[in-house]
């Protein structure tokens, strides 16, 4: 069994669904074992283990955040039956890359908190908080789906600790590749498409399902309908991508007409002008068509990040030494993209044969893991 088949099948049960997708949420019972599991993996190389305070955890050689320092890593939550990949590959590669770094290297390994924003709603928050991208008062009132708040899960306020990332000299966050963009083991990361998630809440007027006329009703769930349709088509028609993956419904009962439908839109663009305009399109048509449904729409921008271009000259350098490997943009987001605005920052990609993610069907090799750990020690190595 490699190296890599060692360290990946310990990891690979927890959090597991019999779905084969997984159920790591930002603070929960899968995701604090992984974090045990990072503790351990940190000790048995003599590398200290340090907390920010936002909820993000490191593993150091050298001393914490030393000038210098080459930090690599990704994240351990994931989306509701993720796959097993997003996030994980990065900080496991990312140890056994340290593994074959010379003993003086100043190295230091991240694990972020709630990269994916699927327990309380903004992705990247571990990294946001640690370059001052969000005010560490409004994430402690973030509430998960039960009410829970980030600072009650943290169990205290986030730190708002920004202190030493200027001394980071560079950030690399190896990642699955997300797409089918990626036909060689390894890539380079050149770009993040800006994003973002809103939130419509569509009220309408709950009633019985059985007794009122058609022409009485006042349903959000048509609104929400018309609204799923005009955003496939808005982004088609824009060369961008528009999702409504997420719904609420109130009271959600067979026999009644909604009260209130809350989709969120994820939507994103090759630019932000483009985004932009995507956006308000969907609104347009959802305004019309709440109008004429005799409901009501209030929309709520949830989390927005404009556009990442990675250090082109760095990204170059990366490709060169790895053998030309090809440099690609990327539609999903990643901490990557929040710590680009404040250090150096690269990524690697590594091939998904399937081309699925955020689903069970997530894939990747191990030869091809293997090669990414590869790759990241030789980044590591040039950059240290
Ligand atoms: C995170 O993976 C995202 O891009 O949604
Ligand atoms: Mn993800
Ligand atoms: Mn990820
Ligand atoms: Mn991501």
């Amino acid at each position: 069994m490699s190296e890599f088949a060692k360290l990946w099948a310990e990891i690979a049960p927890v959090g597991r669904a019999d779905s084969g997708g997984y159920l790591r949420f930002a603070l929960t019972e899968p995701e604090l074992t992984l974090r045990d599991w990072f503790r351990a993996q940190a000790s048995f190389r003599d590398m200290t283990v340090t907390e920010d305070g936002n909820g993000n955890l490191f593993a150091w050689r050298g001393e914490p955040w030393a000038p210098g320092t080459v930090l690599t890593g990704s994240h351990f939550d994931s989306v509701p039956h993720g796959g097993g990949y997003d996030g994980p590959l990065g900080i496991v590669s990312a140890f056994l890359a340290v593994d074959r770094l010379p003993s003086d290297r100043k190295v230091g390994i991240a694990a972020f908190v709630e990269e994916e924003g699927g327990r309380f709603g903004v992705p990247c928050l571990g990294s946001r908080l640690l370059t001052g991208a969000i005010a560490p008062e409004k994430a402690a009132t973030l509430k998960d789906r039960d009410g829970v708040t980030f600072s009650a899960a943290l169990n205290s306020v986030p730190s708002g600790f920004i202190g030493q990332i200027a001394n980071v000299a560079a950030y690399v966050e190896l990642h699955i590749e997300q797409g089918r963009a990626l036909t060689t083991p390894v890539g380079v990361g050149s770009a993040i498409w800006p994003h973002g998630r809103w939130r419509m809440d569509f009220t309408g007027v709950g009633d019985h399902a059985g007794t009122t006329r058609m022409t009485d009703r006042h349903d959000p769930m048509l609104t929400f309908a018309h609204t799923v349709l005009a955003a496939n088509r808005a982004a088609i028609e824009a060369g961008a991508h528009a999702t409504m993956g997420r719904v609420q419904v109130e009271p959600n009962a067979t026999n009644a007409i909604p009260s209130l439908v809350r989709g969120w839109l994820d939507a994103r663009a090759v630019d932000t002008a483009t985004l932009g305009r995507l956006v308000d399109a969907v609104v347009r048509e959802a305004t019309e068509r709440a109008g004429r449904d005799g409901t009501a729409l209030a929309v709520t921008a949830e989390s927005v990040t404009g556009e990442v271009a990675f250090d082109t000259a760095l990204a170059g350098r990366l490709s060169a030494l790895l053998g030309d490997a090809p440099i690609l943009p990327t539609q999903a987001g990643h901490d990557a993209g929040v710590l680009s605005a404040h250090v150096p920052t690269a990524m690697l990609f590594v091939r998904n044969p399937t081309g699925v993610s955020h689903a069970p069907a997530e894939h990747a090799t191990e030869a091809d893991c293997e090669a990414g750990v590869e790759a990241l020690a030789t980044v590591l190595e040039e950059l240290g």
